[in-house]
């Protein structure tokens, strides 16, 4: 972990923290299998200021937010302002206020929560001169997302950091966390909001209580996603668009199976399938929020975003892998 010096700037650029979609393994990660995940190039910027008082105010969500203020948010940006204040060449002086502005919505399942802190933890850096690493920045980052997540696995604020496609594992005990980059040629996803907010802490919670429950069942189950997400991280690098829309499929069973579906989003996944999609699941958190939908071409993605409407849900299409393993979102 490395924290260094660097120009101070105020004002000039905004900095930025990515969203995120988890195309498989998202619950499952939290209990050390890897999942497979692209960043967005939607996501979080913001900008900072020196203030009289720590400050954060976020558009379009119309909240502000200090320190210990008694809000989730304030807890956050505390937690944050704690853990910057941790490393041992951090400024000291003037507070600052954060302007942030998030492109994502929130509780939607595409990590519009670590993009935030990524932004704003970005913003204060800069303004402060300090140049974080990628470990230092994840654990500032992480206490954030703790208020809000409870056991976060970092996979979100991985992503918000680097953006990237990439096959990520928790740290776990005594083994530390790995991102692994995937080389993957582009393909195009239907990211669909099913207009319900996914509350992760809750369905996190929830899949953390049937693994107390059902120890032996639960253990079972995660092999199973094991081998799913295997499986669709070798379709995913070979091509194979049929075998990886299975495994979506496969990973969605599940994801009903440990109860953080709803059925709005089983049967947005269902239309999805019945207009052409080669698979689809829920993406994120889930209990509400987003789902993802692969389609083999542009005429068909056309068809299921437009089952989707005709239902009410609005969709967005998102391209991750292809040479700079970035993603886009027309
Ligand atoms: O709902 P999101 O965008 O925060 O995604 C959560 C992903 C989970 O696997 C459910 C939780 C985690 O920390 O990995």
């Amino acid at each position: 972990m490395s924290v260094a010096r660097r120009p101070a700037k105020t004002g000039l650029v905004s900095a930025r923290g990515n969203g995120k979609v988890i195309l498989l393994g998202e619950h499952a990660v939290v209990h050390g299998v890897p999942a497979l995940a692209a960043g967005l190039s939607l996501g979080a910027s913001a900008l900072a200021r020196p203030a009289p008082a720590a400050r954060l105010a976020v558009s379009p969500w119309g909240l502000e937010a200090r320190p210990g203020d008694g809000s989730p948010l304030g807890a956050a940006f505390a937690a944050l302002l704690e853990a910057r204040g941790a490393a041992p060449e951090r400024a000291q002086g003037a507070e600052q206020m954060v302007e942030a502005v998030v492109e994502l919505p929130s509780e939607g399942g595409l990590g519009s929560s670590a993009a935030l802190a990524v932004a704003t933890l970005r913003a204060l850096d800069r303004a402060e001169g300090i140049a974080r690493d990628f470990e230092g920045s994840q654990a500032v980052a992480l206490a954030w997302e703790r208020v809000f997540h409870g056991e976060p696995s970092g996979i979100d604020t991985a992503l918000a950091l680097e953006g990237g496609l990439v096959r990520y594992r928790r740290a776990l005990g005594e083994a530390p966390a790995r991102r692994d980059a995937l080389r993957a040629k582009a393909l195009v996803l239907v990211v669909a909001s099913s207009g319900e907010r996914g509350e992760t802490r809750r369905t996190v919670a929830h899949v953390a209580a049937l693994r107390t429950r059902e120890p032996d069942a639960f253990r079972a189950s995660l092999r199973v996603f094991e081998d799913v997400v295997a499986e669709g991280e070798r379709a995913l690098v070979e091509g194979e668009l049929e075998a990886l829309g299975a495994a979506l499929d496969r990973a969605q069973a599940l994801l009903r199976g440990w109860g953080v579906s709803t059925p709005r989003l089983d049967r947005m996944c269902e239309l999805s399938r019945e207009a052409g999609a080669l698979g689809a699941k829920l993406t994120g958190g889930g209990g509400g929020g987003c789902m993802i939908a692969l389609a083999p071409d542009a005429p068909t993605r056309a068809r299921v975003r437009a089952a989707l409407a005709a239902r009410g849900f609005s969709s967005f299409e998102a391209t991750i892998g292809g040479s700079s393993s970035a993603l886009e979102v027309r």
